[in-house]
């Protein structure tokens, strides 16, 4: 698979695929603009918790060229105020991280305004390559869970196009498959947005691995059949706690799992790991009504039908057999577990 977000060296611009064209078109969005790497980020031209952290650092050192500010405190106001335009969807925790991480960056640069927009620049590369790297130790990580012959359920797109590189489920499965070559995916298809048919069809196919793609509402079946040896999903936000804020879908697909005693494992790198937010407080994007009542772009419903339009939900950590990061795994989480990881 091609790298979802890279900055370009040569002109000081950032190229991402346009997700929402896929699988139909693979075309691109190239800029220099910090308000249009926002945009993108708003109507999911890039998405994915591990990507859209990726696109926010490259938009904060964009602004930091934008701002041709000559001391530290004009270009620290002005990147505060580009973190502020980045963060446009509330829940995957990558998003503020990298803007958070960015902004201290700036901080601590000693030194004149260019130093901080070459540094910064370095950091979003760096942020991009680290994402890359714990892909793959996600994946070497895994192995201790996945067996040979495995078929694996998963939910919306964790892949190479949620991540910059490779994916957190795509790095499971991926380095599952150059080690047993018959490695299968169920993908369903993930309503409103369709990611799973859209996305994750679209690149375990690009691979050569064997993907399935289901609709949502025959997990249970696919479970009762006995098809699927265990569910890998993504997370856009894991709480101290060890509950996993992910796709709308996921907390059903977690409850339908322990029914049929199916292992259910959650993938993602330390970047979406949030040590503070209590589960209350976390805010869950409600996104445009017409994402359910249209399919492209027609309606399927009554134009005016009332709609409930939650992005994502929560799982609880007694759902989940094992939380895998870059650092290592979790095995049923806990409070505890999570901290003496963190310390770790
Ligand atoms: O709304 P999206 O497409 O940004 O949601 C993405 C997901 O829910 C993914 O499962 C999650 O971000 C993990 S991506 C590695």
């Amino acid at each position: 698979m091609f790298r979802t977000i890279e900055w370009l060296d040569e002109s000081n611009q950032v190229r991402l695929v346009d997700q929402t064209k896929l699988p139909l078109k693979v075309e691109h969005v190239v800029t220099d603009s910090h308000e249009r790497i926002a945009k993108s980020i708003k109507i999911m031209e890039i998405r994915g918790a591990p990507a859209i952290g990726a696109a926010a650092a490259m938009g904060m050192a964009l602004a930091a060229i934008e701002s041709q500010a000559r001391t530290k405190d004009d270009i620290i106001s002005y990147l505060e105020k580009a973190a502020d335009t980045l963060n446009t969807r509330p829940t995957a925790y990558n998003l503020t991280w990298a803007t958070s991480r960015m902004l201290r960056k700036a901080k601590e640069v000693d030194g004149t305004a260019e130093d901080i927009v070459n540094q910064l620049i370095e950091e979003a590369k760096e942020i991009a390559e680290e994402d890359v790297r714990m892909c793959r130790q996600m994946g070497e990580h895994a192995l201790s869970l996945i067996k040979s012959g495995f078929t694996i359920q998963t939910i919306c797109n964790a892949g190479s196009l949620a991540t910059v590189h490779l994916g957190t489920v795509g790095g499971v499965v991926r380095v599952a498959h150059e080690k047993y070559s018959d490695i299968k995916v169920y993908a369903v298809e993930t309503r409103p947005r369709m990611q799973g048919a859209r996305l994750t069809v679209f690149e375990f196919m690009e691979d050569d691995i064997d993907v399935t793609l289901i609709t949502d509402g025959m997990v249970g079946t696919v479970f009762r059949q006995g098809r699927v040896d265990c569910c890998v999903v993504g997370a856009d936000r894991i709480l101290r706690t060890g509950h996993v804020i992910n796709k709308i879908g996921t907390y059903t697909m977690a409850i339908t799992a322990k029914y049929h005693d199916i292992p259910f494992y959650v993938v993602a790198p330390w970047s979406t790991i949030d040590m503070e937010t209590d589960p209350g407080d976390v805010v869950i994007e409600e996104r445009d009504e017409d994402e359910i009542r249209k399919v492209n772009e027609q309606y399927v419903t009554v134009p005016t039908a009332k709609v409930y339009n939650p992005a994502f939900d929560m799982t609880h950590p007694e759902l989940i057999s094992a939380i895998i990061t870059d650092k290592g795994i979790v095995k049923e989480p806990t409070e505890e577990k999570m901290l003496k990881l963190y310390k770790a």
